[in-house]
């Protein structure tokens, strides 16, 4: 498969920041340690890093011919991006919201994903390993 793996605002701060929630990893080592996994070496990866709603948006609708499936850890946008969630539901192609930390037992705010009805599954307070999660389940899919 060809995925594309979107992070959105924020997650380039990986490892330092708050690693009490998100860890001491960085990006770009959550990233190799998913794509050299045994499950991600048998497929091409395109993995794309923005704290802007619009160039998200850009690499969504630009790689949608290139890309069979997507995992999005949208960050915070996933509280209030219609305009992400649009770009998702325009390119008809099966997507897997991840996030690192449980966003069900944090702020109010974080409760409530705009995202995940247009995603096949949200997965969240795994850690890294939810975007193994992810890839397994497109993989299956
Ligand atoms: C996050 C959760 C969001 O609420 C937060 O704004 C992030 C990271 C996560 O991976 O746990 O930036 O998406």
């Amino acid at each position: 498969m060809n995925l594309l793996i979107i992070n959105g605002p924020n997650l380039n701060m990986l490892g330092a920041r708050e690693p009490e929630i998100y860890g001491y990893e960085t990006l770009e080592e959550l990233m190799m340690w998913l794509q050299t996994s045994p499950e991600g070496v048998n497929h091409q990866f395109k993995f794309y890093q923005s704290n802007h709603e619009g160039t998200i948006i850009d690499t969504i609708q630009d790689e949608r011919e290139w890309c069979d499936a997507m995992i999005i850890n949208p960050g915070a946008l996933a509280h209030y991006s219609y305009s992400i969630r649009d770009a998702i539901a325009s390119i008809n192609k099966p997507a897997v919201e991840v996030h690192l930390s449980d966003i069900h037992s944090r702020e109010p705010f974080r409760n409530k994903s705009v995202i995940s009805d247009v995603c096949i599954k949200m997965i969240c307070g795994k850690g890294k390993k939810g975007y193994l999660e992810a890839l397994e389940l497109l993989q299956s899919d």
